[in-house]
């Protein structure tokens, strides 16, 4: 790695930048509008992601039940010299990045090969880009970082342009916390935006054991349930609501005939909760529900089906003995 080193200490090697909107989405008082004051109530997954909520996530990863990010971590790092060698990206572009903790298995076999990559975090929570830059920089003294903080649901043209082919990321099984059609959507949105020689590398939770998946979303620590009840912190502060996060419970199982995980909040009690932004006001009775999020799992063929409508060809598949989850290489269809 000596001479990509040398080449890189005249550079800065940080940066951060706003993606803007492609068009324009629902704001979080939209959303609330169309979701939480309809029935049935829903919210986007993506308000989770607050400074807090990014780190409850990334909590969630190490308990002993939520398998997914352990399993993918070990597909990548079996896996992750071979998908480098047969990509040679010059960029590796990640939507939905997080902490990047598992992409550290690509750099690892990048600086093995002596492979030189820039890196573009894409992240809807900017302390998350930050933060996780900043270590990255730090870790691999080779790397450019270029954080970018945004909505990819806002539409992906505004990504910087970028020469030579690039990887893009998207890990975690994320893609399963889109309902099918807007799954089908954005990947093909993204693929439109892809060079004929771009790739695709994805991860993908894959159907199991009901009692695993359960325990996935119900650690003992009661982690998953901060997380999902740390949403009423957020409507608190952002539509100046006055949620008691005390009189709701976190509610998740998996809906066997949808093949998603469900997680809900549910009121304990009747209740009345202002939302001053709104100038309007909810009556929950005991056991009303907001769906917050769900998590679809997959088989192989339900998941090389969606890379197909979404005009995607498998080049690689990956997956542990136990089929636990999917690691997906792919290139845009001709
Ligand atoms: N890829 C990481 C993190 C998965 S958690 C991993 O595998 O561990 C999902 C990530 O997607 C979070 O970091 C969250 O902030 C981000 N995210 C969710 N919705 C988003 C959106 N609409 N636009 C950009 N990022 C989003
Ligand atoms: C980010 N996403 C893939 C996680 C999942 O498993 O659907 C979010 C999560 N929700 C509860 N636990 C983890």
């Amino acid at each position: 790695m000596e001479s990509i080193a040398k080449a890189e200490q005249m550079e800065p090697r940080l940066n951060c930048q706003k993606v803007l909107p492609t068009r324009s989405v629902p704001s979080l008082l939209d959303d609330v509008k169309q979701g939480l004051l309809q029935v049935p109530r829903r919210l986007p997954a993506k308000y989770f992601y607050d400074e807090h909520g990014s780190q409850l996530f990334d909590k969630i990863c190490d308990t002993h039940e939520y398998y997914p990010t352990r399993t993918e971590d070990s597909l990548l790092e079996n896996a992750a010299e071979d998908i480098i060698k047969h990509c040679q990206p010059a960029h590796l572009v990640e939507l939905g990045s997080g902490t990047s903790r598992k992409t550290r298995r690509l750099f690892d076999a990048c600086e093995k090969h002596d492979h030189q990559v820039k890196y573009w975090p894409f992240d809807v929570c900017e302390e998350m880009v930050k933060k996780a830059s900043e270590s990255l920089v730090d870790e691999y003294h080779w790397l450019d970082v270029n954080g970018l903080v945004g909505d990819y649901n806002a539409g992906l043209k505004h990504l910087p342009e970028l020469p030579g082919r690039s990887l893009y990321v998207f890990l975690g099984g994320t893609i399963g916390n889109f309902a099918h059609d807007e799954g089908v959507a954005f990947l093909s949105e993204l693929r439109q935006s892809m060079s004929a020689d771009d790739m695709l590398l994805m991860g993908a939770d894959r159907i199991k054991d009901e009692g695993i998946l359960n325990s996935a979303y119900n650690d003992k620590e009661g982690i998953t349930a901060a997380f999902n009840l740390n949403l009423l912190n957020v409507l608190n502060k952002e539509v100046e609501a006055d949620f008691d996060s005390e009189k709701f419970k976190h509610h998740a199982f998996f809906n066997q005939d949808e093949s998603q995980i469900e997680m809900h909040l549910i009121a304990t009690e009747q209740q009345t909760v202002k939302l001053q932004a709104l100038e309007t006001e909810i009556l929950f009775e005991e056991g009303d529900s907001i769906l917050t999020e769900i998590s679809r799992k997959f088989t192989q063929t339900s998941l090389s089906n969606m890379l197909k409508e979404a005009g995607f060809a498998l080049t690689k598949h990956f997956s542990p003995e136990n089929n636990y989850f999917s690691l997906v290489l792919a290139s845009p269809e001709a």
